[in-house]
Protein backbone atom coordinates (compact mmCIF):
# COMPACT_ATOMS: atom_id res chain seq x y z
CA UNK A 1 0.00 0.00 0.00
CA UNK A 2 1.14 3.87 -1.22
CA UNK A 3 0.28 6.50 1.02
CA UNK A 4 -0.10 9.90 -0.86
CA UNK A 5 0.50 12.87 0.93
CA UNK A 6 -0.55 16.39 -0.27
CA UNK A 7 2.26 19.09 0.59
CA UNK A 8 2.09 22.23 -0.43
CA UNK A 9 5.78 23.35 -0.80
CA UNK A 10 5.00 27.48 0.24
CA UNK A 11 3.59 26.07 3.88
CA UNK A 12 5.44 22.66 4.47
CA UNK A 13 3.69 20.80 6.66
CA UNK A 14 6.04 19.51 9.18
CA UNK A 15 3.81 15.87 10.11
CA UNK A 16 4.43 15.16 6.68
CA UNK A 17 7.70 15.83 6.41
CA UNK A 18 8.75 14.25 9.49
CA UNK A 19 6.60 10.85 8.30
CA UNK A 20 8.45 10.59 4.94
CA UNK A 21 11.84 11.15 6.73
CA UNK A 22 11.14 8.52 8.80
CA UNK A 23 9.97 5.91 6.20
CA UNK A 24 13.44 7.00 4.64
CA UNK A 25 15.48 6.01 7.94
CA UNK A 26 13.71 2.88 8.45
CA UNK A 27 15.35 1.77 5.12
CA UNK A 28 11.98 2.55 3.48
CA UNK A 29 11.06 4.08 -0.35
CA UNK A 30 9.30 7.46 -0.85
CA UNK A 31 9.32 9.69 -3.78
CA UNK A 32 9.47 12.90 -3.43
CA UNK A 33 9.01 16.12 -5.76
CA UNK A 34 12.42 17.74 -7.52
CA UNK A 35 12.33 20.95 -9.55
CA UNK A 36 13.56 18.89 -12.38
CA UNK A 37 11.96 15.42 -12.08
CA UNK A 38 10.08 13.48 -9.15
CA UNK A 39 12.52 10.94 -8.02
CA UNK A 40 12.26 7.91 -5.55
CA UNK A 41 14.39 8.38 -2.49
CA UNK A 42 15.78 6.14 -0.08
CA UNK A 43 18.45 6.35 2.37
CA UNK A 44 21.64 6.81 0.58
CA UNK A 45 24.02 5.19 3.16
CA UNK A 46 22.10 2.33 3.34
CA UNK A 47 23.42 -0.57 0.79
CA UNK A 48 19.90 -2.25 1.41
CA UNK A 49 17.49 0.41 0.43
CA UNK A 50 19.39 0.85 -2.53
CA UNK A 51 18.46 -2.40 -3.39
CA UNK A 52 14.70 -1.83 -3.08
CA UNK A 53 15.27 1.57 -4.91
CA UNK A 54 16.67 -1.12 -7.84
CA UNK A 55 14.00 -3.30 -7.28
CA UNK A 56 11.08 -0.75 -7.04
CA UNK A 57 12.29 0.30 -10.32
CA UNK A 58 13.22 -2.21 -12.26
CA UNK A 59 16.07 -0.80 -12.85
CA UNK A 60 19.74 -2.63 -13.90
CA UNK A 61 21.69 -2.67 -10.49
CA UNK A 62 25.17 -1.12 -12.46
CA UNK A 63 23.21 1.70 -12.58
CA UNK A 64 24.26 4.24 -10.18
CA UNK A 65 21.85 6.68 -8.16
CA UNK A 66 22.35 10.48 -7.49
CA UNK A 67 22.84 11.47 -4.22
CA UNK A 68 21.07 14.24 -2.93
CA UNK A 69 22.40 16.43 -0.17
CA UNK A 70 20.39 19.57 1.61
CA UNK A 71 23.78 21.38 3.10
CA UNK A 72 26.82 22.10 1.01
CA UNK A 73 29.08 20.80 4.26
CA UNK A 74 27.25 17.24 3.61
CA UNK A 75 29.71 17.33 0.22
CA UNK A 76 32.71 16.21 2.47
CA UNK A 77 31.19 12.94 4.52
CA UNK A 78 30.86 11.54 0.94
CA UNK A 79 33.26 12.60 -1.44
CA UNK A 80 36.98 12.85 -1.33
CA UNK A 81 39.33 14.53 -3.67
CA UNK A 82 37.20 17.82 -4.57
CA UNK A 83 38.61 19.78 -7.22
CA UNK A 84 38.83 23.75 -6.00
CA UNK A 85 36.48 24.52 -8.87
CA UNK A 86 33.89 22.74 -7.15
CA UNK A 87 33.47 25.72 -4.56
CA UNK A 88 32.66 28.12 -7.37
CA UNK A 89 30.26 26.38 -9.68
CA UNK A 90 28.17 25.20 -6.16
CA UNK A 91 28.20 28.47 -5.34
CA UNK A 92 26.21 29.56 -8.54
CA UNK A 93 24.50 26.17 -9.06
CA UNK A 94 23.68 25.14 -6.15
CA UNK A 95 20.95 24.28 -5.01
CA UNK A 96 19.52 23.22 -8.96
CA UNK A 97 19.51 21.28 -11.22
CA UNK A 98 23.20 20.25 -11.43
CA UNK A 99 24.98 17.02 -10.50
CA UNK A 100 28.49 16.83 -9.75
CA UNK A 101 30.73 13.55 -9.51
CA UNK A 102 33.50 12.85 -7.50
CA UNK A 103 35.38 10.00 -6.14
CA UNK A 104 33.28 8.29 -3.64
CA UNK A 105 34.29 8.67 0.54
CA UNK A 106 34.22 5.25 2.23
CA UNK A 107 30.79 5.97 3.97
CA UNK A 108 29.01 5.48 0.43
CA UNK A 109 28.04 2.13 -0.17
CA UNK A 110 28.62 0.43 -3.31
CA UNK A 111 25.34 -0.49 -3.60
CA UNK A 112 24.53 3.16 -4.34
CA UNK A 113 27.25 3.63 -6.68
CA UNK A 114 26.28 0.60 -8.54
CA UNK A 115 29.92 -0.50 -7.63
CA UNK A 116 31.63 2.49 -8.71
CA UNK A 117 34.60 4.02 -7.36
CA UNK A 118 32.73 7.70 -7.37
CA UNK A 119 29.05 9.15 -6.60
CA UNK A 120 27.01 11.48 -8.07
CA UNK A 121 26.17 14.35 -5.71
CA UNK A 122 23.05 16.81 -6.21
CA UNK A 123 21.50 19.36 -3.95
CA UNK A 124 18.41 20.44 -5.43
CA UNK A 125 16.09 23.63 -4.72
CA UNK A 126 12.55 22.36 -4.47
CA UNK A 127 12.18 23.23 -0.64
CA UNK A 128 9.57 20.05 -0.01
CA UNK A 129 13.41 17.45 -1.46
CA UNK A 130 15.31 20.16 1.08
CA UNK A 131 12.98 19.50 4.06
CA UNK A 132 12.70 15.78 3.21
CA UNK A 133 16.39 15.63 2.44
CA UNK A 134 17.21 16.85 6.10
CA UNK A 135 14.70 14.73 7.70
CA UNK A 136 16.11 11.76 6.48
CA UNK A 137 19.69 11.99 7.85
CA UNK A 138 21.04 14.32 4.93
CA UNK A 139 21.71 11.98 2.50
CA UNK A 140 19.17 10.63 -0.05
CA UNK A 141 19.77 8.42 -3.04
CA UNK A 142 17.14 9.12 -5.61
CA UNK A 143 16.77 7.88 -9.25
CA UNK A 144 13.65 9.56 -11.11
CA UNK A 145 10.61 7.97 -9.78
CA UNK A 146 9.47 5.56 -12.80
CA UNK A 147 9.41 2.77 -13.90
CA UNK A 148 13.11 2.32 -15.38
CA UNK A 149 12.17 2.34 -19.43
CA UNK A 150 9.43 4.87 -18.93
CA UNK A 151 9.34 8.67 -19.04
CA UNK A 152 10.52 10.39 -16.28
CA UNK A 153 7.73 12.02 -13.37
CA UNK A 154 7.12 15.18 -13.65
CA UNK A 155 3.25 14.89 -11.64
CA UNK A 156 3.00 12.82 -8.46
CA UNK A 157 0.33 10.90 -10.73
CA UNK A 158 2.96 9.60 -13.24
CA UNK A 159 5.24 8.38 -10.19
CA UNK A 160 1.40 6.79 -9.03
CA UNK A 161 1.04 5.22 -12.55
CA UNK A 162 4.29 3.77 -12.38
CA UNK A 163 5.60 2.71 -8.99
CA UNK A 164 2.25 2.31 -6.70
CA UNK A 165 2.09 -1.08 -4.82
CA UNK A 166 5.89 -0.78 -4.97
CA UNK A 167 6.88 2.35 -2.50
CA UNK A 168 6.11 3.19 0.95
CA UNK A 169 5.19 6.70 0.31
CA UNK A 170 4.56 9.51 -2.86
CA UNK A 171 4.74 13.50 -1.32
CA UNK A 172 2.58 15.26 -3.86
CA UNK A 173 3.89 18.55 -4.23
CA UNK A 174 2.46 19.00 -7.76
CA UNK A 175 3.94 19.68 -11.16
CA UNK A 176 7.85 20.06 -11.46
CA UNK A 177 9.63 23.33 -12.66
CA UNK A 178 12.09 22.13 -15.32
CA UNK A 179 10.95 19.25 -16.35
CA UNK A 180 14.12 17.37 -17.41
CA UNK A 181 17.16 15.53 -15.28
CA UNK A 182 19.71 17.42 -13.94
CA UNK A 183 22.83 18.05 -15.67
CA UNK A 184 25.47 16.02 -14.90
CA UNK A 185 29.14 17.06 -14.87
CA UNK A 186 32.01 14.65 -14.34
CA UNK A 187 34.12 16.42 -11.67
CA UNK A 188 37.02 13.48 -11.63
CA UNK A 189 38.31 14.95 -14.95
CA UNK A 190 40.36 18.55 -16.16
CA UNK A 191 38.05 19.89 -17.30
CA UNK A 192 35.00 18.60 -15.57
CA UNK A 193 33.13 17.01 -18.44
CA UNK A 194 29.24 17.24 -19.30
CA UNK A 195 27.94 12.96 -19.12
CA UNK A 196 23.77 14.60 -19.37
CA UNK A 197 22.35 17.70 -20.53
CA UNK A 198 20.12 19.75 -18.50
CA UNK A 199 18.64 23.04 -17.41
CA UNK A 200 22.51 24.11 -16.52
CA UNK A 201 24.37 24.34 -19.54
CA UNK A 202 27.88 24.30 -21.35
CA UNK A 203 27.49 27.72 -21.67
CA UNK A 204 27.15 28.81 -18.44
CA UNK A 205 29.83 26.80 -16.84
CA UNK A 206 32.11 28.79 -19.16
CA UNK A 207 31.08 31.95 -17.53
CA UNK A 208 32.23 30.37 -13.92
CA UNK A 209 35.20 27.97 -14.82
CA UNK A 210 35.96 28.57 -18.29
CA UNK A 211 35.10 25.62 -21.07
CA UNK A 212 34.14 22.31 -20.01
CA UNK A 213 34.22 19.29 -22.31
CA UNK A 214 31.08 17.10 -23.34
CA UNK A 215 31.12 13.63 -23.66
CA UNK A 216 30.95 12.72 -27.43
CA UNK A 217 29.09 9.71 -26.89
CA UNK A 218 26.23 12.03 -26.84
CA UNK A 219 26.04 13.36 -29.76
CA UNK A 220 26.13 10.64 -32.49
CA UNK A 221 24.04 7.40 -32.42
CA UNK A 222 26.50 4.91 -33.51
CA UNK A 223 29.44 5.88 -31.42
CA UNK A 224 31.72 2.82 -30.60
CA UNK A 225 32.13 4.03 -26.69
CA UNK A 226 29.49 3.97 -24.44
CA UNK A 227 28.45 7.08 -22.87
CA UNK A 228 30.62 7.97 -19.86
CA UNK A 229 27.18 8.07 -17.60
CA UNK A 230 25.94 4.14 -17.10
CA UNK A 231 22.13 5.71 -17.31
CA UNK A 232 22.76 7.09 -20.66
CA UNK A 233 23.29 3.96 -22.05
CA UNK A 234 19.91 2.38 -22.24
CA UNK A 235 17.50 3.78 -24.45
CA UNK A 236 15.87 5.35 -22.07
CA UNK A 237 12.09 5.06 -22.96
CA UNK A 238 10.43 4.07 -26.20
CA UNK A 239 7.54 5.08 -26.68
CA UNK A 240 4.57 2.57 -27.76
CA UNK A 241 4.68 4.61 -30.85
CA UNK A 242 7.87 4.96 -33.52
CA UNK A 243 8.69 8.26 -32.85
CA UNK A 244 10.22 10.65 -35.65
CA UNK A 245 12.33 13.76 -35.35
CA UNK A 246 11.39 15.88 -38.52
CA UNK A 247 14.45 18.18 -39.27
CA UNK A 248 14.52 21.13 -41.70
CA UNK A 249 14.11 25.05 -40.99
CA UNK A 250 10.88 25.39 -39.01
CA UNK A 251 8.38 26.05 -42.33
CA UNK A 252 9.68 22.83 -44.24
CA UNK A 253 9.15 20.66 -41.33
CA UNK A 254 5.65 22.39 -40.73
CA UNK A 255 4.83 21.23 -44.72
CA UNK A 256 6.79 17.88 -44.29
CA UNK A 257 4.27 16.98 -41.08
CA UNK A 258 1.56 18.44 -42.73
CA UNK A 259 2.09 16.29 -45.67
CA UNK A 260 2.32 13.05 -43.96
CA UNK A 261 -0.27 13.44 -41.56
CA UNK A 262 -2.40 14.59 -44.42
CA UNK A 263 -1.34 10.71 -45.91
CA UNK A 264 -1.59 8.81 -43.02
CA UNK A 265 -5.45 10.10 -42.51
CA UNK A 266 -6.39 9.29 -46.02
CA UNK A 267 -5.02 5.75 -45.52
CA UNK A 268 -6.78 6.13 -42.05
CA UNK A 269 -4.04 5.13 -39.80
CA UNK A 270 -3.76 8.86 -38.23
CA UNK A 271 -0.24 9.72 -36.43
CA UNK A 272 0.36 11.88 -33.92
CA UNK A 273 2.29 15.01 -33.94
CA UNK A 274 4.67 16.76 -31.45
CA UNK A 275 4.37 20.60 -31.71
CA UNK A 276 3.89 23.72 -30.32
CA UNK A 277 1.57 26.81 -29.37
CA UNK A 278 3.10 29.26 -32.99
CA UNK A 279 2.51 26.21 -35.35
CA UNK A 280 -0.51 24.28 -33.56
CA UNK A 281 -2.94 26.29 -36.15
CA UNK A 282 -0.73 24.82 -39.29
CA UNK A 283 -1.94 21.22 -38.16
CA UNK A 284 -5.68 20.00 -39.75
CA UNK A 285 -4.69 15.91 -39.85
CA UNK A 286 -3.91 13.41 -37.31
CA UNK A 287 -3.71 13.74 -33.59
CA UNK A 288 -2.00 16.74 -32.54
CA UNK A 289 -0.34 18.13 -28.89
CA UNK A 290 0.96 21.15 -27.93
CA UNK A 291 4.60 20.55 -26.02
CA UNK A 292 4.61 24.38 -25.21
CA UNK A 293 5.81 27.77 -26.80
CA UNK A 294 9.17 28.42 -29.10
CA UNK A 295 8.84 31.69 -27.49
CA UNK A 296 10.13 30.28 -24.05
CA UNK A 297 11.62 26.58 -24.44
CA UNK A 298 11.55 26.16 -20.79
CA UNK A 299 7.55 25.30 -21.27
CA UNK A 300 8.93 22.71 -24.00
CA UNK A 301 11.21 20.93 -21.39
CA UNK A 302 8.52 21.23 -18.59
CA UNK A 303 5.66 19.29 -20.87
CA UNK A 304 7.80 16.89 -23.13
CA UNK A 305 7.70 13.78 -20.64
CA UNK A 306 3.78 14.16 -20.10
CA UNK A 307 3.33 14.81 -24.09
CA UNK A 308 5.22 11.39 -24.62
CA UNK A 309 3.04 9.60 -21.82
CA UNK A 310 -0.07 11.02 -23.53
CA UNK A 311 0.37 9.38 -26.86
CA UNK A 312 1.43 6.05 -25.50
CA UNK A 313 -2.28 6.00 -24.52
CA UNK A 314 -3.81 7.19 -27.40
CA UNK A 315 -3.73 4.84 -30.91
CA UNK A 316 -0.85 5.61 -33.11
CA UNK A 317 1.79 3.66 -34.42
CA UNK A 318 4.13 7.07 -35.38
CA UNK A 319 4.71 10.31 -33.96
CA UNK A 320 5.99 13.30 -36.06
CA UNK A 321 8.36 15.61 -33.84
CA UNK A 322 8.99 19.47 -35.26
CA UNK A 323 12.79 19.85 -33.51
CA UNK A 324 14.68 21.83 -31.68
CA UNK A 325 17.39 24.30 -31.66
CA UNK A 326 20.79 22.74 -29.97
CA UNK A 327 21.46 25.64 -27.95
CA UNK A 328 20.69 26.53 -24.28
CA UNK A 329 17.87 23.67 -22.74
CA UNK A 330 17.42 22.54 -26.22
CA UNK A 331 20.24 20.46 -26.25
CA UNK A 332 18.95 18.94 -23.50
CA UNK A 333 15.25 18.84 -24.84
CA UNK A 334 16.72 17.49 -28.55
CA UNK A 335 19.03 14.78 -26.26
CA UNK A 336 15.97 13.24 -24.60
CA UNK A 337 13.73 13.51 -28.09
CA UNK A 338 16.28 12.12 -29.84
CA UNK A 339 16.63 9.17 -26.96
CA UNK A 340 13.24 8.58 -27.17
CA UNK A 341 13.13 8.28 -31.09
CA UNK A 342 16.14 6.02 -31.03
CA UNK A 343 17.78 8.58 -33.35
CA UNK A 344 15.53 8.28 -35.95
CA UNK A 345 15.29 11.47 -37.91
CA UNK A 346 14.18 12.46 -41.38
CA UNK A 347 15.13 16.03 -43.35
CA UNK A 348 12.01 17.69 -43.80
CA UNK A 349 13.23 18.76 -47.23
CA UNK A 350 13.28 15.03 -48.27
CA UNK A 351 9.54 15.45 -48.13
CA UNK A 352 8.93 18.25 -49.25
CA UNK A 353 10.49 17.75 -52.46
CA UNK A 354 8.25 14.84 -52.85
CA UNK A 355 5.11 16.79 -53.32
CA UNK A 356 4.28 18.30 -56.51
CA UNK A 357 3.02 22.10 -56.65
O1 LIG B 1 17.34 15.51 -11.99
C1 LIG B 1 17.82 14.45 -11.59
O2 LIG B 1 19.04 14.22 -11.63
C2 LIG B 1 16.86 13.39 -11.05
C3 LIG B 1 16.25 13.96 -9.75
C4 LIG B 1 15.39 12.95 -9.03
O3 LIG B 1 17.26 14.45 -8.94
N1 LIG B 1 17.51 12.15 -10.86
C5 LIG B 1 17.90 11.37 -11.91
O4 LIG B 1 18.44 10.15 -11.55
O5 LIG B 1 17.76 11.68 -13.07
P1 LIG B 1 18.59 8.92 -12.54
O6 LIG B 1 19.02 7.81 -11.67
O7 LIG B 1 17.35 8.72 -13.30
O8 LIG B 1 19.79 9.31 -13.46
C6 LIG B 1 21.10 9.33 -12.91
C7 LIG B 1 22.11 9.32 -14.00
C8 LIG B 1 22.22 7.98 -14.69
O9 LIG B 1 22.41 8.19 -16.08
C9 LIG B 1 23.48 7.42 -14.05
O10 LIG B 1 24.12 6.48 -14.86
C10 LIG B 1 24.32 8.66 -13.83
O11 LIG B 1 23.38 9.59 -13.40
N2 LIG B 1 25.30 8.48 -12.74
C11 LIG B 1 25.05 8.36 -11.42
N3 LIG B 1 26.19 8.17 -10.74
C12 LIG B 1 27.20 8.21 -11.64
C13 LIG B 1 28.61 8.07 -11.54
N4 LIG B 1 29.22 7.86 -10.38
N5 LIG B 1 29.33 8.15 -12.70
C14 LIG B 1 28.70 8.37 -13.89
N6 LIG B 1 27.37 8.51 -14.02
C15 LIG B 1 26.63 8.42 -12.92
MG1 LIG C 1 16.08 8.20 -14.85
Amino acid sequence: ETKIRKIDKNQIDKNIIEEAGMLLREGKLVAFPTETVYGLGADALQEEAARKTYEAKGRPSDNPLIVHIADYEDLKKIAVNIPPETDMLAAHFWPGPLTMIFQKSEEVPYGTTGGLDTVAVRMPVDPIARALIRAAGGFVSAPSANTSGRPSPTTARHVEEDLSGKIDMILDGGPVDIGLESTILDMTVSPPMILRPGAVTAEMFKKVIGPVDIDQTLLSENSAQPPKAPGMKYRHYAPKAKLVIVEGDLREEILAIRQLAYEADRKEHPVGIIATNETLPFYNHGIVKNIGTRENEKTIARNLYGVLREFDEEDVDTIYSESFAVQGIGTAIMNRLEKAAGHVRIPASDIVKLQKY
